[in-house]
C-alpha cells in the first residue's frame, strides 16, 4: 500500500475538463475573429474542451481551413466555420457563449487606446449581431481596448433592448495569468497552487494586481519586489508586444487565458458551484460603471460581483490612481455607441 500525499491532479481547470465524460448539455460557443493569432490557438483549446458540444469559427476569411483542421481532432465539440458577414447569423444562431478576439492588435509603441478607431467599429458591428441572433448568449469581450470595448458592447445590446449585465465580461484572465506566473517566480512558489486577483481594467495602470491577498502569502517578499511585480503585470502586454517587434501580441497566452474564462463560463452555465474568476464587468463596488474584480459565475452569468476584499496601502492609492483613466475609457466607449 502507498502511503503519504496523493499525486497532485495536473493543472487545473483545462486539464480537468479536457479529461471530464461526455455527459454534459449541449454547449454552442462561437468565436468571432477566429482565423486570427488569439482565434486559432483558442479555437484549438475549445475543441480540446468537452464542455462544448458544438464550435462555430467566425472570421472575414480563413475560417473554413481553421475550421477543417481543428474539427479532425477526436473530441466532442462538433465544429462549423462560417466566412463572411452573410454567415455570421449562422456562426451565431444557438449559441451560449459568445468569444470576440476579433480586432487588429498592437505594435511597439501603441497603446491599446490606439487600436479604438478600428476595433470600436468592429465590436460594435458584431455585438450588433449577437443581440439579433443570440441575444441570450454570454459575451466575453477579449478585443482591446476591453476598457472602452465592453461599455460599447452594452451600449448596442441596451440599443437592442437585449441588455443583461449579467452576461458581458470583459477578459482580464491574462493578467490574472501573469500576476499568479509572476509572483510565483518571485516567491518560490508552485505556480500551480498560486491566486492573486487582478482588478480595475485591462490597460496600463488601470491593471491592479492585489499581491496583498495572493495565496499562499508570501513573507519573503519587499516593498520593492511589489511594485516591481505590479509594474511588470501592468506592462506584461507591452513585453510581448515589444518581444515580438512588430509581429503583433499576446496570442499564445492570451488563447489560454480565454480558454480557462471560457471553461469557466461553461462551468456556471451548467450549475457548478463556487465558480469565481475575475473579469471586467458592470459593477457597483466602486463608482465606475464597469470594473474588473471577482465574479462569481452560475447559470445566468454573473451571479455576484465579489468586493474589493481589504487592501494595503500601494494598492489604495492604485486604486484611487487607476479611475480617471479608466472612468474616461469607459465614456469613450459609451459615447461612440450612442454617436455611432
Ligand atoms: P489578429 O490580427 O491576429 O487576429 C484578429 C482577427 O480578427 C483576424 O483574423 C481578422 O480577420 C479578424 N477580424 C477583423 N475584423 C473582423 C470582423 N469584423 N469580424 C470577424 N473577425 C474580424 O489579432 P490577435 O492577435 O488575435 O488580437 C485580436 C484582438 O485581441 C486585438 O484587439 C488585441 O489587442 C486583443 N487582445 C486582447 C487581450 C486581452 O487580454 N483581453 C490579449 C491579447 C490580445
Ligand atoms: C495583452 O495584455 O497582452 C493584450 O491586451 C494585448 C496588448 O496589446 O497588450
Amino acid at each position: 500500500i502507498r502511503r503519504g500525499r496523493a499525486p497532485r491532479e495536473p493543472s487545473p481547470p483545462l486539464c480537468r475538463s479536457f479529461a471530464a465524460a461526455a455527459d454534459q448539455p449541449d454547449r454552442k460557443v462561437a468565436i468571432l475573429g477566429a482565423a486570427g493569432g488569439i482565434g486559432q490557438p483558442l479555437s484549438l483549446l475549445m475543441k480540446l474542451n468537452s464542455l462544448v458540444s458544438s464550435l462555430s469559427l467566425y472570421d472575414i476569411a480563413g475560417t473554413p481551413g481553421v475550421a477543417a483542421d481543428v474539427s479532425h481532432i477526436n473530441t466532442r465539440a462538433e465544429v462549423a466555420g462560417y466566412a463572411g458577414e452573410d454567415q455570421l447569423g449562422k456562426a451565431l444562431e444557438g449559441s451560449d457563449i459568445v468569444i470576440i478576439p476579433a480586432g487588429v492588435p498592437r505594435k511597439p509603441g501603441m497603446t491599446r487606446d490606439d487600436l479604438f478607431n478600428i476595433n470600436a467599429g468592429i465590436v460594435k458591428s458584431l455585438c450588433t449581431a449577437i443581440a439579433k441572433y443570440c441575444p441570450n448568449a454570454l459575451v466575453n469581450m477579449i478585443s482591446n481596448p476591453v476598457n472602452s470595448t465592453v461599455p460599447i458592447a452594452a451600449e448596442v445590446f441596451k440599443k437592442a433592448g437585449t441588455y443583461d449585465e449579467r452576461k458581458l465580461f470583459g477578459v482580464t484572465t491574462l493578467d490574472v495569468v501573469r500576476a499568479k506566473t509572476f509572483y510565483a517566480q518571485k516567491a518560490k512558489l508552485p505556480v500551480e497552487e498560486v491566486d492573486v486577483p487582478v482588478v480595475g481594467g485591462h490597460a496600463g495602470i488601470t491593471i491592479l494586481p492585489l499581491f496583498s491577498q495572493a495565496t499562499p502569502a508570501s513573507n519573503d517578499l519587499t516593498d520593492e519586489d511589489i511594485k516591481a511585480l505590479t509594474k511588470r503585470t501592468q506592462d506584461g502586454g507591452t513585453e510581448v508586444v515589444e518581444a515580438k517587434a512588430g509581429k503583433g501580441s499576446a496570442t499564445l497566452s492570451m488563447a489560454y487565458a480565454g480558454a480557462i474564462f471560457a471553461d469557466a463560463c461553461l462551468k456556471g452555465l451548467n450549475g457548478v458551484p463556487d465558480i469565481v474568476e475575475c473579469s471586467f464587468v458592470q459593477s457597483s463596488i466602486t463608482e465606475l460603471p464597469f470594473f474588473a474584480s471577482k465574479v462569481r459565475l452560475g447559470k445566468n452569468g454573473v451571479e455576484e460581483v465579489l468586493g474589493l476584499g481589504s487592501l494595503s496601502d500601494y494598492e489604495k492609492q492604485g486604486l484611487e490612481n487607476l479611475k480617471p483613466e479608466l472612468k474616461s475609457s469607459i465614456e469613450k466607449g459609451i459615447k461612440f455607441a450612442r454617436e455611432n
